[in-house]
């Protein structure tokens, strides 16, 4: 074969290989909002005037006019030609040049031509007159501007008018046929698209790199596409990215779905911001190409199983590139499409505000899968949860940590014992660096309803009232403050508090609202201390520490009961050794 080879390298280089990046290694560069800039590398120069953007992967010098993409810059700066620089890229990112002809190749312009002539000839029939294509796109709500800026064609009914109008061309069938415009059978040529709406896929450079050709109606199959050719390589290509990337760039966002009609539907609604992955698993490339314009990505793939096991893997592709991706849900209709149809613009516009963020898709989808009432349900639960968040950064995977906590019976303790014992690396163990009874969820402390507070609040709430000087040696367990109205006490406390002077009582009552004053009004006729501070503050704290080991000792008999008696022994040992401890610090230290 061999036509286009280098173009497919050189699509393959400017994926692989970030400008900002490759320019990056030689020339210092500092971010200044959506692009870098450097000293120039090519002409002398104290103040920088040489920027380089991520997003349209070129460089620009507005002190000497250089200017250029990726390989244009290695070509210069490392005084290569053409194929030198191709070449030196190629190794540095381990990119394979399969055939040594690339340099002499140039025949893709024609490849490309004979798509936008075939997508001209559709386009023709589709605009000109009456066809059941357009009629069909009707149907489905596209309006004709929509239709024309997506440049949608149809192909028409007969055997080979498509293979007709090339061979008035002097076209030869063999470059058709790698193309996929005609397919062939006893000695025979015909059309492959016949009597189908067909969506030219066009790459960001504006060339038809390839079609897909909807029947009009039920039938199969119900999408024809291009096959790979030396220009349509499908894991480097997103529809629709053409005509939506400034709007990505713009948003700072891009919704990903899974179909042309996808794209063109919200188009069609204003939503610009979209491209599709087209039905086929999100490749890492793409994912690549994405990332330029935007690292925020929110996947809106089709309701059903499919979509959802597609949106999966496209998930992980593309926190694996660094983006930061969510998922929407389609609460009503088989996908984007679908909805949009049916509740508009802004009630997808909704959908997206409340996607889910990628770990929280997973563990949702999790405990729909596990049944977490049983005891091989919640230890599934707890490895897969635990590699979940192995992913996330340690502050992160801590706020999952207690939400998780809170919303299943499964205890932060087990949790962080299943993360590091997967992933030592990855996450220092919180449960040894944070207080131990640094958890939110002491029984004892929270029993009390929401505005009354516990008898320790009500006691470390005098003590800071009575003695400011109390105030910082209270904060360090401050997180006792469950209750709303102690807590919002607390709260003006602290911001009332200054250096040896006294809490103003007044001021912190007039701030408050009636029913946290009630609070207050308790703390303040109730609560007797009898000049026994220091005493009552130092059981407040034995009781705090207690709770915690207490809470700690719970947690440790519930992962026990979790753990598997043969294969966990190691786990359960030390697990067993901690709590004996804990027990004997209770009974010995005071
Ligand atoms: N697809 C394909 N071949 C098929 C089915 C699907 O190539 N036989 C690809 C197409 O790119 C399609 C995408 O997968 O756009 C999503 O498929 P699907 O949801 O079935 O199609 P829709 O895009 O929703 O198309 P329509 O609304 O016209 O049914
Ligand atoms: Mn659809």
């Amino acid at each position: 074969m061999g036509v286009g080879i280098r173009d497919n390298i050189i699509d393959e280089i400017k994926n692989r290989c970030s400008i900002v990046d490759v320019i990056g290694r030689h020339v210092t560069l500092k971010k200044t909002g959506n692009s870098y800039k450097g000293i120039c590398p090519f002409h002398k120069e104290k103040t920088p005037s040489f920027v380089v953007s991520d997003t349209k992967q070129i460089f620009t010098c507005f002190g000497c006019g250089a200017t250029g993409d990726v390989i244009e810059f290695v070509q210069r700066y490392n005084n290569l030609d053409f194929p030198g620089a191709v070449e030196k890229l190629c190794e540095e990112y381990g990119i394979e040049i399969k055939n040594a002809n690339f340099r002499k190749e140039q025949d893709k312009t024609a490849l490309y031509e004979i798509n936008r002539e075939a997508a001209a000839f559709f386009y023709r029939a589709f605009t000109k007159m009456t066809n059941p294509g357009y009629e069909y796109m009707k149907t489905r709500g596209m309006e004709s501007a929509t239709l024309r800026k997506f440049g949608i064609g149809y192909a028409d009914g007969e055997w080979d008018s498509l293979y007709r109008h090339f061979i008035e061309k002097e076209i030869n069938p063999q470059t058709l046929l790698e193309l996929g415009l005609i397919s062939q059978s006893k000695g025979k040529y015909y059309d492959k698209y016949r009597n189908r709406v067909v969506f030219p896929i066009i790459n960001t450079r504006g060339k038809v790199i390839g079609f897909g050709g909807r029947i009009l109606g039920d039938g199969e199959p119900k999408y024809l596409n291009s096959p790979e050719s030396p220009i349509f390589l499908k894991k480097n290509n997103l529809y629709g990215l053409n005509l939506t990337r400034q709007d990505i760039n713009k948003e700072n966002y891009v919704i990903l779905v899974e179909g042309y009609m996808d794209v063109i539907s919200l188009y069609q609604q204003g939503i610009r911001n979209v491209v599709a992955s087209l039905g086929t698993a999100l490749t890492e490339n793409q994912a690549a190409m994405l990332k330029r314009y935007t690292e925020n990505v929110i996947l809106a793939y089709d309701a059903d199983t499919a979509g959802q096991t597609a949106a999966l893997r496209g998930l992980d592709i593309l926190h694996k590139a660094g983006c930061k991706v969510k998922v929407l849900h389609i609460s009503d209709g088989k996908d984007p499409d679908d909805f949009i149809k049916k509740n508009g613009k802004e009630e997808f516009l909704k959908l997206a505000q409340n996607a889910m963020p990628f770990a929280d898709y997973k563990i949702y989808l999790l405990r729909q899968m596990l049944n977490l009432d049983t005891t091989e349900g919640s230890v599934e639960f707890l490895q897969e949860t635990a590699r979940i968040l192995g992913e996330l950064s340690p502050v992160e995977a801590d706020i999952y940590i207690k939400k998780i906590a809170r919303e299943t019976n499964i205890s932060e303790g087990a949790i962080r014992l299943e993360i590091n014992g997967n992933n030592n690396s990855k996450i220092t163990r919180t449960s040894n660096a944070a207080p131990v009874w640094d958890t939110g969820r002491m029984g004892q402390y929270n029993e009390s309803a929401i505005g009354f507070g516990t008898m320790l609040e009500k006691n470390l709430i005098k003590l800071m009232l009575l003695k400011s000087s109390y105030v910082n040696r209270i904060k360090p367990y401050e997180k006792v403050f469950q209750s709303s109205s102690a807590y919002k006490i607390y709260e003006l406390i602290l911001s009332e508090y200054k250096e040896d002077e006294e809490i103003d009582i007044k001021k912190v009552e007039d701030s408050l609202e009636a029913e946290d004053n009630r609070l207050l009004r308790d703390i303040l006729e109730n609560i007797q201390l009898a000049d026994k501070e220091e005493q009552v503050f130092q059981d407040c704290i034995q009781s705090i520490e207690e709770a915690g080991l207490a809470k700690r000792e719970q947690e440790i008999i519930q992962i026990i009961s979790m753990l598997d008696d043969e294969k966990d022994r190691d786990k359960i040992e030390a697990l067993t050794i901690e709590m004996m401890k804990l027990r004997k610090g209770k009974t010995n230290d005071r």
